[in-house]
């Protein structure tokens, strides 16, 4: 019994192609017969289940966020920053310390350090704050949808989405548009690493050239906030962290940048993918959010428990426990299945079916995470997607896809279309 559940989560962790596009079966063996079960594989455990995850994502003492994106990647991870410190440039530029930091801050860190981190960005990204964006997003959707309208045969991943919300957060941390390619590629190279340990040395050591870039330009980003602020962002934790009574470092605060433009631009491109290759498979529901566009949120929190677009997260193990009957043992490693606990039958009725009548779901689903570390963006993600949905919808009469069905990403945190060839229609 065990070892199929772990057969059945390695062809994901494997990221076999097939596994990839549709896990949900997979994860529901392993939710039924397991639900926390040792995946041999790959030697970490995984909590499928709603009960278990949400479990672990509370209770942070136990289950640590120190290394959450797994043993390889973080490792990986820590040699792309030791390489970018040993080059003469980031010392020469950016000081002789640079490098100095392990960065374990907010997302990679715990309670109460975790609580102080959080700080510096939560109130720019608070619902009233970020109601006020509304304007400027719906101005940036406008131009994305007037492109459209001219060209209507796009890849809506590399030619639209990725765009579209790089352009929104980089209006927020205030950084110029004619820098959002640049985010972007500094945010490609990053992630190319996420869930997916499967690297090559020459790949990691490319990326070297992405930590220094990235930080580069954010080490003269806060300089000049700090002569100047400008009200933006990167001016706001640049304050609040002079201000602190254990402010963080410098190298500390490009890591805070970093999760800001990375999790806040291809989390929400890929929800809004994922949304349009759907709505591509089921024309009707285009015609029903069309004609109803205060249908639209319901549509988008139905997606988002459906087709999680982070699909799971690493915990580290701090002490000997018992979890599901399974004995954990220090130094452990466990993996969270957002994407399965979403579709728990025992919290969600007939959780497969996209149902956007059905009631509580945002309460309920896990895709922005739970306890602590629940991410501070969904104020900003549900406005955005919100935004782009009702002018699409309401632009053109429908859209299709077309090359067939479009390859997954290539990793097991990221989920959703890595293209997305499509036509809108008039
Ligand atoms: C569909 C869109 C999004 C999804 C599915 C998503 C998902 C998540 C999840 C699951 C976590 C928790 C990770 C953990 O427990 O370790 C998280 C944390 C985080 N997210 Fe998001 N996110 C989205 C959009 C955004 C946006 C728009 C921003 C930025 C404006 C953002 C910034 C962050 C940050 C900084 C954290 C770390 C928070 C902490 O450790 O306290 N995310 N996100």
């Amino acid at each position: 019994m065990k070892s199929m559940t772990a057969m059945e989560y390695d062809k994901v962790f494997a990221l076999e192609d097939e596994a990839l596009e549709c896990p949900y079966e997979h994860f529901k063996q392993a939710r039924s017969q397991c639900p926390v079960s040792r995946s041999e594989g790959s030697g970490f455990w995984v909590a499928s289940d709603h009960e278990h995850v949400t479990a672990v994502l509370k209770d942070p003492a136990t289950f640590s966020s120190s290394s959450v994106l797994g043993p390889q990647v973080s490792a990986e991870w820590q040699r792309m920053i030791d390489l970018a410190a040993a080059t003469s440039q980031g010392k020469r530029e950016i000081g002789e310390d640079y490098g100095s930091s392990d960065r374990k801050v907010l997302q990679f860190c715990d309670p109460p350090e975790h609580t102080r981190h959080r700080k510096l960005i939560t109130s720019a990204l608070s619902p009233a704050a970020i109601r006020s964006w509304e304007p400027r997003i719906r101005e940036t959707a406008q131009l994305y949808i007037d492109g459209l309208a001219k060209q209507p045969a796009v890849d809506f991943v590399k030619d639209f989405a990725t765009g579209y919300t790089m352009t929104v957060i980089a209006d927020i941390l205030g950084v110029p548009r004619d820098q959002v390619d640049q985010l972007l590629a500094w945010a490609e190279g990053f992630n190319s690493m996420v869930g997916n340990p499967h690297q090559s040395q020459e790949e990691i050591d490319a990326l070297v050239h992405v930590r220094l870039g990235f930080d580069l330009y954010f080490d003269q980003a806060m300089k000049a906030r700090r002569q100047e602020p400008t009200g933006d962002l990167v001016s706001r934790i640049v304050e609040l962290n002079d201000a602190a009574e254990e402010p963080l470092e410098r190298d500390e605060l490009f890591q805070v940048l970093q999760l800001v433009v990375v999790g806040g631009s291809d989390t929400s491109s890929t929800a809004l993918a994922k949304m349009v290759e759907h709505l591509a498979l089921h024309p009707e529901q285009w015609t029903e959010l069309r004609e109803d566009p205060s249908r639209i949120p319901a549509f988008m929190e139905e997606m988002l428990r459906t087709e999680a677009p982070v699909q799971g997260i690493f915990r580290h193990v701090t002490r000997d426990t018992e979890l599901g009957g399974q004995p954990l043992k220090e130094g452990d490693y466990i993996w969270v299945s957002i994407g399965s606990a979403n579709r728990d039958p025992e919290v969600f009725q007939d959780p497969d079916t996209q149902d956007i009548s059905r009631k509580g779901t945002p309460s309920k689903y896990v895709s922005f995470g739970a306890g602590p570390h629940t991410c501070p963006g969904t104020a900003l993600t549900r406005l955005e997607l919100r935004v782009m949905l009702e002018m699409l919808t309401s632009r053109f009469t429908g859209v299709r896809l077309l090359d067939g069905k479009p390859a997954s990403k290539k990793s097991f945190l990221f989920f959703g279309p890595a293209e997305l060839h499509v036509e809108f229609t008039s």
